[in-house]
């Protein structure tokens, strides 16, 4: 099964930006884990920090990957355009969100992706991207 994870902007930053919140690690050695944790699956990575090109991400990705794994980061509360495209595709969507979003400013507590994804999941970190996996693999 091929599995896509795509992160919105920001992300790249990951290990350097604001690491009481979102910790010390880095995206990339974080996906190597995942990759050999899963060598079952087909893992796939994108990242960027332009909202179009999460668009796109979002309906090529549909085409080839049975699933997705979708941190949208700021976007997930601004974007009705990213929104519009998970609610286009027919493949599962998870949300991830590292921290846990509600538990932070209100402006983060609202999600334009939620209505439209198989599932959420907010404050485990990093092991909330292998947590949606787990979850995307046992759905059908
Ligand atoms: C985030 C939470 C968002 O509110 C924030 O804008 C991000 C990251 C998270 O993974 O916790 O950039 O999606």
């Amino acid at each position: 099964m091929k599995i896509a994870i795509i992160n919105g902007p920001n992300l790249n930053l990951l290990g350097q930006r604001q690491p009481e919140v979102y910790g010390n690690e880095g995206f990339e050695g974080y996906f190597n884990f995942l990759q050999k944790a899963y060598s079952n699956v087909e893992l796939e990575y994108f990242q960027s920090n332009i909202e179009g090109e999460l668009v796109d991400a979002v309906q090529n990705f549909a085409k080839s990957c049975a699933r997705i794994v979708l941190n949208a980061a700021a976007y997930t509360h601004t974007s009705i355009a990213l929104a519009d495209a998970v609610a286009a595709v027919k493949v599962s969507v998870i949300e991830v969100h590292i921290s846990n979003v509600h538990a932070r400013e209100a402006f983060r507590h609202h999600s334009y992706i939620s209505p439209y994804a198989a599932g959420v999941i907010a404050g485990f970190g990093l092991d909330g991207y292998r947590l949606a996996i787990e979850g995307l693999l046992k759905k059908n």
